[in-house]
């Protein structure tokens, strides 16, 4: 890969827990939810990683924190040779046009008493990249870009006259209507009808062509991530415990947690003699993350090691990197 576009290196956010009256008169340290804890990737210009995972395991989070939006425990994000980690506000100005996020719920997202064109508009006017008239003549166009049409019709539309799918497409819109060089996808088809989620990664695909747009796709759907993404990483509980090349991890997955949510979506890849894994029970609360290898209570594999020693990422074979005591082979 030539010089990637994003690398984040041990990038870590903790909330504080919330004590109770008893733990503060007992003088009880204070608690932290290990949302993220140290996780670093790449992405390369024009590259898709797919971040996948159960609810809670700090995918958002992660996101969230790679763009600053919440700010960074500990670790480092550097963004097209800058390191963005502690740069003011004024400072990141710049950067917060190049990078853009999409979130899950495309109704939530958008302001109800705005008319749709106005709300693509409106980041041109935020950065002072077009007047008002430039700036309604860029959002039709973009409107008809993202398959809105009539634009002029569809321009003065409010949210809730839309369907699921078509507000999606004003968000990415409004997204990218900034020509982003990077996209934090976060979920951005988890909560549209399964008919219309093709056309939306369709939608997505052909921005990643034409502004050879970088993503880092949020999803706990490991076959929608199989569509789009170029790599996989696979979180757990704060942590990569996966991350390879999207083929080479759904076909020789190393780690049994990643083993077990392939198996668990029936026919994403087909193997022969594969032995059935698995997994029981729910993910532990970040508060508390069972000691060793966080995932060891939920694993068949796991032995007296698991308990006590945390695996480390290691390069298993050619750019895909697993954290495991005992990686399948
Ligand atoms: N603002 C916050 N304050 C305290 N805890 C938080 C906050 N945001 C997230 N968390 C906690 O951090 C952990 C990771 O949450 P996050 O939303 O990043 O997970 P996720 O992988 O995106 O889950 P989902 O698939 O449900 O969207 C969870 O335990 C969550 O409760
Ligand atoms: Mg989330």
């Amino acid at each position: 890969m030539s010089k990637p576009l994003l690398r984040v290196e041990n990038l870590k956010k903790y909330f504080p827990v919330r004590r109770s009256i008893l733990e503060a008169l007992r003088k009880e340290p204070p608690r932290y939810v290990k949302a993220v804890d140290g996780i670093s990737f790449e992405i390369g210009r024009g590259e898709v990683l797919a971040l996948i995972g159960e609810s809670g395991c700090g995918k958002t989070t992660a996101g969230r924190t790679v763009l600053r939006l919440i700010e960074p425990t500990d670790g480092r994000i550097i963004f097209d040779g800058t390191d963005i980690t502690e740069l003011s506000r004024e400072e990141m100005r710049p950067f917060r046009r190049r990078m853009q996020i999409i979130f899950q719920d495309p109704y939530a997202s958008l302001s109800p008493r705005m008319k749709i064109g106005d709300a693509i508009a409106h980041p041109l006017l935020v950065h002072g990249l077009a007047d008002k008239e430039e700036a309604k003549e860029m959002a039709l166009k973009m409107l008809k870009r993202v398959g809105l049409t009539p634009e002029d019709e569809f321009y003065d539309r409010y949210p809730h006259h839309l369907s699921g799918g078509q507000r999606q497409r004003v968000v990415i819109a409004r997204a990218m209507i900034l020509k982003p060089e990077f996209v934090v996808a976060d979920e951005a088809v988890s909560m549209i009808d399964v008919s219309m989620r093709a056309s939306i990664l369709e939608l997505l695909e052909s921005f990643r062509e034409e502004y050879n747009l970088s993503q880092l796709f949020i999803t706990h759907d490991i076959a929608v991530g199989k569509l789009i993404a170029d790599r996989i990483a696979v979180m757990y509980l704060g942590k990569i415990v996966e991350m390879g090349p999207t083929e080479e991890v759904l076909k020789n997955p190393v780690h049994p947690y990643t083993m077990a949510i392939i198996q668990a979506v029936p026919s994403i890849v087909r193997r022969k003699k594969e032995k059935k894994l698995k997994i029981t029970g729910e993910v532990p609360n970040a508060a508390n993350p069972p000691s060793g290898c966080r995932f060891h209570p939920r694993c068949p594999l796991a032995t007296e090691e698991c308990k006590t020693k945390e695996p480390e990422l290691v390069e298993v074979s050619h750019n895909h990197f697993v954290a495991c005591h005992h990686p399948i082979h």
